[in-house]
């Protein structure tokens, strides 16, 4: 029989396969039912997008709500911003493109909607707006709340990769009109979560900018090693193979609780466990180095995009200097000017998503990335 893995990466995980986040789940609901704004942020694949999804299945007995899910990803300037914005609320209180485009003719009355239907009905629907006046891109921003009204619901609008924002011509002058119209509605809330922390908690912490204090920031955590140890151990059991509870601390903190990560390397862990055996300490160096290997083009094309200083920072910090970076003992070891290319240089590294800081803290947003550049710079 060939064995399925237990361990799910690379795609939203839910039910079974969804580990703990027990309070965050509890707060989020919470708030989705009071009507408060959630900003939820983490380091990449930490589990942002499964958390708000797993909220709203949760959720799917509360009928008074309805869930609008909008990936801001590829969404790249404000024209695209409204036009997928409308979609995405449409989508969520209609399923039939027929009821779409009567919500159009009623409610955004102002448009003028070139709208194109696929052939296949359940092919999505493409509708285009030209937003040309402020007044077009008025009525989308309010459209939620439209909605919400018409269908005595309350409306929870889920907006994930929200800090790719900062990308569009006047970041500023948009997220001020955004908070205008949003922060009015009575009857929507917003869920907004993205990774890179940095832009994040510009966009929220920062009380020059229009949305401070939007709502309740939640800086999600990393789940712990029982959480993670009695998933491991149960998935390993199932599979016809034991797990010893040292290996599987063991397994989790060479991932340093990086929540994809681990499960990505219980996955090689348990494909080099034969039946019947028991998980090793050899197993997990052999996976390790998969895991590596499995990464090493990747990990390349990043370190060619590094400067001599910032490769001599992340040597300091691997070789774990995690304050100190500055004294002028280090900065002579390490081969740097001065503190202040040091700091320049942390700075880089932040915005290139490749070390992140909190506090006083800076670790590798990469955990497999530092253990490449170990091996790497030797
Ligand atoms: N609660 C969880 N329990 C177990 N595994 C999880 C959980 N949440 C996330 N994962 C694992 O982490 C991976 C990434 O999750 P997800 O895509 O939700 O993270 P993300 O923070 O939204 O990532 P990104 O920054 O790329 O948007 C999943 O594919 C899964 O392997
Ligand atoms: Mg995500």
């Amino acid at each position: 029989m060939v064995m399925e893995s237990p361990f799910v990466f690379g795609q939203i995980v839910s039910g079974e396969g969804f580990i703990n986040r027990t309070e965050e789940l509890q707060r989020l609901m919470y708030n989705a039912r009071s009507g408060v704004s959630t900003i939820l942020i983490s380091p990449r694949r930490w589990g942002k997008t499964s958390l708000v999804r797993e909220m709203a299945l949760r959720m799917e007995s509360e009928t008074n709500l309805v869930f609008c899910f909008l990936d801001l990803f590829a969404v790249q300037t404000e024209a695209a911003f409204y036009e997928a914005y409308a979609k995405a609320l449409l989508k969520a209180f209609e399923h039939s493109w027929e009821g779409r485009l009567r919500l159009v003719k009623e409610l955004l009355s102002g448009l003028v909607p070139l709208v194109s239907f696929k052939a296949d009905p359940n092919a999505d629907f493409s509708i285009k707006f030209k937003v040309e006046k402020p007044k077009d891109a008025d009525e989308i921003l309010d459209l939620g709340q439209k909605l919400a009204l018409q269908r005595k619901k309350r409306l929870v609008v889920c907006l994930d990769e929200f800090q790719n924002i900062e990308q569009f011509d006047d970041p500023l002058a948009f997220q001020k009109r955004l908070r205008s119209h949003w922060q009015k509605h009575t009857e929507v809330s917003f869920v907004l979560y993205g990774s890179k922390r940095h832009t994040m908690q510009q966009l929220f912490a920062q009380s020059s900018h229009p949305f401070f204090r939007f709502g309740e920031l939640i800086l999600l955590e990393k789940i712990s090693v029982d959480h993670w140890a009695l998933f491991i151990q149960r998935s390993f059991e199932q599979s016809g193979r034991s797990a010893p509870a040292e290996e599987v601390r063991d397994l989790v903190e060479r991932m340093e609780r990086h929540t994809q990560y681990v499960q990505h390397f219980a996955h090689l862990a348990l494909f080099h466990t034969p039946e019947g055996a028991p998980l090793t300490k050899s197993i997990l160096d052999r996976a390790e180095e998969q895991l590596i290997q499995h990464q090493s083009a990747y990990f390349q094309s990043v370190f060619q995009q590094l400067s001599k200083t910032q490769i001599a920072v992340l040597r300091m910090l691997l070789d774990g200097l995690q304050s100190e970076y500055t004294s002028a003992a280090n900065l002579k070891t390490y081969g740097l000017n001065s503190s202040a290319t040091v700091i320049k240089a942390l700075a880089a590294l932040e915005n290139k998503d490749v070390i992140d800081r909190l506090g006083a803290g800076v670790s590798f947003t990469d955990p497999v990335f530092a253990l490449w550049l170990r091996v790497v710079l030797g």
